[in-house]
């Protein structure tokens, strides 16, 4: 096991009625600014019951995170703040309201006048943050505990995260039944992104990690389990309190912990979202079989585990247990109605070259567990996926 410190400091109150205890997390005399996306929170009474919560606090509200937030839209945030007197934040929404919020929280004091460079230098120079928590409504990127966030700049078509030990936030609020509202289609992304955070800390490199690597098998194998049931069953209260949990587990930091990590999947996924707005979990759908095939010769042990105590492969010779466990992840996908082609989405490769300008732009230029995914070996994962 490799040395690793962990710091989790986020505060996870879950469960059904939950989002009532806000009142005993944030200070009575907060000025909030309540930050929200494009409204599913009106009419799924998320918004009321937080409105609820806050009774008697200072609370103005601020909507229009869109997915995949954008640049061009939260500094319009960041301005808000300043001039507002805001001195907490609270993102009530998935993944892009909590990243964005994260982005505004870091902004807001950012010592420099270009807010941009917070995402070309991964974060480096941001020294606070305005505190922030969260009332989780899409269990799907792990952002609710985590102390990344992701952003899109329109204009110029980059998609880049960053990362801050300032920016988790305070508290979580996790309650199952707000995620009865989703769609089929963002219950499935929410899925395959989780399964994906799972594989992407698992299916490296043995290490000799033993709690890691059966902490990854149950979070996948629950996933397997409880993804297609949610698709039957929305209102399943115990179906989606186990994704939710799950999906939190999967990218909170203690499974990546101690092992090695391949974020390839995501940093070439993220050029297809930037380029061609296709969902997040789309984008993984499409490339992960791909880059498993491509490095299964350097990958083959952990994926001989993974086809042997996840998907109970154990007849064949070793190659062919590795052929069905690929093929099973991909139909998985494909069965909770996430296309896992490029050409299912309308597209023919021809933003090839586009996309790996934009990995070389970024520096994105050797990938992987053993940085051996260069360009070449990219565009190879690329035309795979057509
Ligand atoms: O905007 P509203 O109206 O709220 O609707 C949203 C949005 O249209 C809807 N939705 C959310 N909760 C709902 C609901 N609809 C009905 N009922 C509910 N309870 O779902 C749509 C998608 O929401 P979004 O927040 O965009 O999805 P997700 O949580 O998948 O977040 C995706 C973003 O997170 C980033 C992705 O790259 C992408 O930008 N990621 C963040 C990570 C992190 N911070 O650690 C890691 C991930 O790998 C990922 O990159
Ligand atoms: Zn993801």
């Amino acid at each position: 096991m490799q040395n690793f410190t962990l710091h989790t400091p986020t505060k996870i109150i879950f469960g059904k009625g939950q989002i009532a205890q806000l009142s005993n997390e944030i200070p009575k005399d907060a000025r909030i600014l309540l930050t929200y996306g494009g409204g599913s929170i009106k009419y799924n009474g998320v918004l009321s019951q937080v409105h609820d919560a806050l009774e008697g606090y200072t609370v103005e509200v601020l909507g229009g995170i869109e997915p995949n937030p954008a640049y061009e839209t939260l500094i319009k945030a960041v301005e808000y703040v300043r001039h507002h007197e805001i001195d907490y934040l609270l993102a009530v929404g998935g993944g892009s309201v909590i990243d964005g919020t994260k982005f505004i929280a870091a902004a807001v004091n950012y010592p420099h006048d270009d807010l941009w460079e917070i995402l070309t230098t991964c974060g480096a120079y941001i020294t606070s943050a305005i505190p922030f928590s969260c009332v989780l409504t899409l269990p799907a990127t792990g952002s609710e505990t985590n102390n990344i966030s992701v952003i899109s700049r329109r204009k110029t078509g980059d998609k880049l995260h960053f990362v801050s030990s300032v920016i988790f936030p305070q508290v979580a609020i996790l309650d199952p039944e707000v995620t009865f509202s989703l769609p089929s289609r963002q219950t499935a992304n929410g899925i395959v992104d989780a399964f994906v955070h799972t594989l992407e800390q698992y299916l490296t490199y043995p290490a000799n990690a033993k709690v890691q690597d059966r902490y990854a098998e149950g979070l996948l194998m629950t996933l397997l389990e409880e993804g297609p049931k949610a698709l039957k069953e929305p209102e399943n209260y115990d179906v989606r309190a186990n994704i939710m949990w799950t999906a939190t587990q999967a990218l909170s930091g203690i499974l990546g912990a101690g092992v090695p990590q391949d974020w390839a999947t995501h940093m070439l996924a993220h050029q297809l979202t930037a380029l061609h707005g296709l969902d997040h979990a789309q984008t993984l759908a499409i490339i992960l079989p791909h880059l498993l095939q491509e490095k299964r010769s350097v990958k083959h042990a952990k994926l001989l585990q993974y086809a042997e105590r996840v998907w109970k492969f154990t007849e064949d010779s070793e190659e062919e247990q590795i052929n069905h466990a690929i093929h099973a992840t991909r139909q998985f996908f494909e069965s909770m109605g996430v296309k896992t082609r490029l050409s299912d989405y309308q597209l023919d490769g021809s933003s090839i070259p586009a996309m790996i300008k934009k990995l070389e732009q970024q520096g994105l230029v050797a990938l992987g567990e053993h940085q051996d995914i260069t360009l070449d070996v990219s565009k190879r994962i690329y035309e795979a996926s057509i």
